[in-house]
């Protein structure tokens, strides 16, 4: 098949790509040029283990190719993605302006029956308002072209997003028209050889089961780091209380591990946006509200953490922090934890030396010059620089590198053998008889 997929960002460009690796034609489309122009080049400008040669191979092949013109690349083929951003406005409703400005692009350019994919995060009607501004643009050039919008959640994760889609637990698939639904069977079948995998629904099901989706993973989260701050209180070590409960095949182990908030491009808008869809609607979504709190004020737990330890203040003090992106296996730190901690750290006088294994040129975009050119911020080489005369070593995002470092290197490093655990990699027990001074997360007083 012929592929247009609009937006190259974590998304599109995946989605492009595996299409492409399954055989299709594919051309993907972005406003960005500079992002145009590297990929072209072989480049790929995100980190995504394994896209690299995805997209290398297939460029090369000639099935994936990159451009800025929607036109020239809707001139072969009759499947539109769109995959671009969908941020948060300011009242927390997801901003519509890319995803429509795609949509009236398509009514501009449409010359035969196409399918309009919607593959961003959107919420409930969208679909309907991408019918009406395409069907308003083909009013304006006087054709009567039959089109369709269908809803095609992605269920991809950062850091694991080819596996994801070259194997997904399910594809959603919100269709109403009998023709649309045979152009997304076939698209889809190279990656649902069992076919339970697609499951057709109505559009607006299959928009809401993407918020939804998110919301329930974002819910664990927070009860769960709900639960470990009250374990801290109660002297319990939310770690064995982890175990116990994810053995229940009820719970389960995912989604259920205690630490300094989520972040990311998509639980918190989209949270923030299922909240709003409950405003429009008519309804309070008061566990959707919990959530979103808990995870803000979860964010600065570390903060609080440093300042309770460091009672006399924080100013002066230098801060080793070990990871920048909101999770490992990704560059993102859209939303990040570090973000907050570090903003706050800044803010209360103290130095911060930060390292992450790929999030370093991220970190140069995320922080004002200022805090760099002040040495308030300090990106270092390697990660055991950042601890370097630090009077604390903070863990934010668990890359593997972090999980069995060298702690009589980390000792011999800091200036006094603290350590922060923002995700509870590390055993408290066996640090506490090394002589650290640690605290993680929900097992504060053990040991
Ligand atoms: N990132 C994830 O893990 C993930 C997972 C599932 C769903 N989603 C959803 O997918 C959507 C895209 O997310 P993302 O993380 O890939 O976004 P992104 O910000 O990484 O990429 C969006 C891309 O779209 C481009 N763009 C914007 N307007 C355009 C236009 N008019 N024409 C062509 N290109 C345009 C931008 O230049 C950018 O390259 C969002 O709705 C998001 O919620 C994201």
């Amino acid at each position: 098949m012929n592929i247009t997929v609009v937006g190259t960002g974590y998304v599109g460009l995946v989605t492009g790509a595996c299409f492409a690796e399954m055989g299709n034609t594919v051309t993907c489309v972005d406003t960005d040029q500079a992002k145009v122009a590297r990929l072209n080049q072989g480049e790929v400008p995100i980190y995504e283990p394994g896209l690299d040669a995805i997209v290398q191979n297939n460029h090369k092949a000639g099935r994936l190719s990159f451009t800025s013109s929607l036109s020239e690349a809707m001139a072969d083929s009759s499947v539109y993605f769109i995959a671009v951003g969908t941020p948060p406005g300011e009242d927390g409703s997801a901003d519509l302006q890319y995803v429509l400005d795609v949509a009236r692009q398509i009514g501009q350019h449409l010359d035969n029956y196409g399918v309009i994919v919607n593959k961003s995060t959107v919420p409930v009607g969208t679909a309907d308002k991408v019918r009406e501004v395409v069907a308003q643009q083909l009013d304006e050039r006087n054709l009567d072209i039959a089109f369709d919008v269908v809803s095609n959640p992605e269920f991809l994760k950062e850091g694991a997003a080819i596996d994801d889609f070259m194997r997904p637990d399910r594809i959603v698939v919100g269709v109403e028209s009998p023709r649309a639904r045979e152009v997304m069977a076939e698209l889809y079948q190279g990656f649902s050889r069992n076919h339970d995998k697609l499951m057709f629904m109505g559009v607006r099901d299959a928009e809401l089961t993407k918020y939804a989706a998110n919301a329930m993973l974002a819910t664990k989260i927070s009860f769960m780091n709900e639960v470990a701050n009250l374990a801290e209180r109660m002297g319990v070590d939310i770690e064995q209380v982890r175990k116990g409960i994810g053995s229940d095949s009820r719970i389960g182990y995912s989604f259920i591990y205690p630490g300094c908030g989520y972040g990311g491009s998509c639980f918190p808008k989209d949270v923030k946006a299922l909240m709003h869809m409950g405003d429009e609607f008519g309804y309070q979504t008061d566990i959707l509200c919990s959530v979103e709190e808990r995870n803000q004020a979860q964010k600065h737990r570390l903060y609080e953490k440093l300042s309770e330890r460091f009672a006399d203040g924080l100013s002066g003090r230098t801060i080793g922090v070990w990871g920048l992106a909101f999770k490992p296996g990704t560059d993102d730190m859209r939303e990040a934890s570090s973000v907050t901690l570090i903003n706050r750290l800044i803010d209360a006088g103290a130095t911060v030396r930060a390292y992450d294994p790929v999030a370093m040129d991220e970190a140069r975009l995320q922080f004002p010059d200022t805090v760099f050119a002040a040495g308030k911020l300090v990106l270092c080489e390697h990660q055991y620089d950042a601890l370097a005369d630090a009077d604390a070593m903070v863990l934010v995002t668990e890359w593997k590198p972090f999980r069995q470092p060298d702690f009589n290197a980390i000792k011999k490093l800091l200036k006094q053998p603290v350590i922060i655990d923002g995700r509870n990699q590390y055993d408290p027990y066996s640090l506490k008889a090394q002589g650290f001074d640690y605290t993680g997360i929900g097992r504060d007083r053990l040991g």
